[in-house]
């Protein structure tokens, strides 16, 4: 072989641009991924060693030709075998990952050593080696040393299976036995699992292969969610149709937050429990990290929706025989009760003309009615049963056009009133009402509200002054939506006639 290393050819074979090559790489990965700095920096090293161990070749060629030989052909290995890295981590880190493809660091080593085998055989064979020979007294060494290392080998077979049958993948959410996390990466030897209590759990690949793995929310064709179940229990008085008919309502009707809106949630009755019907409500859950944040939203809309509708959550059934005390609690409770809404009611306006035993009661005739953040109270178009009163929290009022977003037309808080214009006018609900936070009502039915009436008609004129405030809000907005523009209606006056209209009242004397 008459090879010549002038540092002028050196500088103008490919040792040029791929030392460029290798820089460009290099720096691209330490500005995306500077948290593996220390690998990308020593491979860099490495193949700068190369380059310069190539440059030493050129001096001593003149005094020793053959040991210059070696010498280039040792450093240009190790420049090709630097290379490799680069290109591999540059292609597997970051390329990868921008396309959204991301493969498990096990694929990219497999790779990188295919690579290194690859361009080790060809300059073998370049040398003139034989290369049957090789082959041969490898598939020996390799059999002697995977004799040897059979626990190791069996991790590193687990971890290439894994990935090849493509079981489990990184992102998956799994359980293994007691434990439940997400993959966050297959290695060699191990897999490596993030839990929700920020611990990283490592466990050796051949036991994943052994043992069962549940993969959460994983089924074939379908997107990723994962089935919950709470569990409640119900007094047996309450029919069973009603408890799931008033649960599967509220979780069909409101949106929360990663729960999936198909299949929907469901409520079945599950059982018969220490005196009570327990009842299990289902739900499929999107995003597999915020499952107890989701169970807890999905039992406050639970626990309110049968509150709303008068129904406890039953404890376990004991005997207790303490009657008279239990009686004399009740009766307590029932007064604490009453009191603390008249002194609701005391806070709100239109009320104040009552005297005491009117109040007390428009107090007994009011139904508890709490509601979740995120709840419709009431939906613009429906038929109205009820006038609420706001003890806690804020409301929305919203105004929903045939063909476009909803329109808030106010925010309603403690001490205000909302409902009375259908209610009144006999038309549907105008706007639709959802509660801003958490929100405890009360509400009057359309009934009793129509004895209030009757007994006091300056409440309507009171209530006609309400409406008339807030009609104008809701006529510009009904009119910006409308197809055809409405004529503006002539606000108190006519109201106040239709109200009357509508209970059979006269004018006071
Ligand atoms: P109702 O029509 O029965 O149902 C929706 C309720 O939203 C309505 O009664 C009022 O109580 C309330 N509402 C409608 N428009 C407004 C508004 N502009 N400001 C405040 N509340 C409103």
């Amino acid at each position: 072989m008459t090879e010549h290393y002038s540092l002028n050819a050196l500088l103008h074979s490919e040792v040029g641009w791929l030392t460029l090559l290798a820089l460009a790489l290099a720096v691209l990965l330490l500005r995306f991924r500077p948290l593996e700095r220390s690998v990308y920096l020593n491979t860099l090293w490495f193949f700068l060693i190369g380059v310069f161990g190539q440059a030493t070749a050129v001096p001593l060629e003149t005094l020793a030709p053959d040991a210059a030989s070696g010498v280039h052909t040792i450093f240009r290995i190790v420049t090709a075998i630097a290379l490799i890295r680069l290109a591999g981590f540059t292609f597997f880190r970051l390329l990868l990952p921008l396309i959204g493809r991301a493969m498990p660091r096990i694929v990219e080593d497999v790779v990188i050593l295919v690579l290194y085998v690859i361009y080790g055989l060809a300059q073998l064979r370049g040398a003139g080696v034989d290369l049957s020979s090789i082959v041969t007294t490898s598939a020996i060494l390799t059999a002697v040393i995977a004799f040897a290392m059979q626990d190791t080998l069996g991790n590193l077979l687990g971890g290439l299976s894994i990935q090849v049958d493509n079981t489990v993948q990184v992102g998956d959410w799994v359980r293994i036995d007691e434990l439940a996390g997400q993959v966050r990466d297959i290695r060699w030897r191990s897999t490596l699992i993030e839990t929700r209590n920020w611990e990283t759990i490592v466990i050796p690949n051949s036991a994943i292969m052994k043992g069962r793995v549940a993969i959460l929310g994983r089924r074939e064709g379908r997107p990723l969610q994962w089935r919950r179940s709470l569990r409640f229990m119900v007094d047996p008085s309450v029919p069973p149709a009603r408890v799931i008919a008033i649960v599967n309502e509220e979780m069909i009707d409101v949106p929360i937050a990663n729960v999936a809106q198909t299949p929907a949630p469901s409520t079945v009755l599950h059982g018969f429990v220490a005196g009570n019907l327990e009842y299990e409500l289902r739900y499929f859950l999107t995003d597999l990290l915020e499952d107890e944040m989701t169970d807890s939203m999905v039992r406050v809309h639970l626990f309110a929706s049968l509150q709303r509708a008068g129904i406890r959550i039953a404890e376990e059934q004991r005997t207790v025989h303490a009657v008279s005390r239990d009686e004399a609690h009740a009766d307590l409770v029932r007064k604490r009760e009453l009191g603390r809404r008249l002194e609701m009611l005391r806070q709100v306006d239109l009320f104040t003309v009552l005297a005491e035993d009117e109040m007390n009661e428009l107090g007994e005739r009011l139904q508890y009615a709490p509601f979740a953040r995120g709840d419709v109270i009431t939906k613009q178009g429906n038929i109205a049963h009820w006038l609420y009163i706001i003890m806690f929290g804020e409301v929305e009022v919203r105004y929903e056009p045939p063909n476009a977003a909803p329109q808030t037309l106010s925010t309603l808080r403690a001490g205000q009133f909302f409902g009375e214009m259908a209610l009144l006018t006999g038309d549907a609900r105008s706007a639709t009402v959802v509660a801003k936070t958490d929100v405890e009502c009360y509400r009057l039915d359309g009934k009793s509200f129509q004895g209030l009436l009757l007994g006091r008609p300056e409440i309507a004129e009171g209530i006609a002054r309400v409406i008339a405030s807030r009609r104008p809000e809701l006529e510009k907005v009904r009119e910006v939506f409308a197809t055809q523009p409405m004529a503006v209606q002539n606000e108190q006056a006519d109201l106040l006639s239709r109200i009357r209209r509508f209970f059979g009242l006269r004018a006071k004397a």
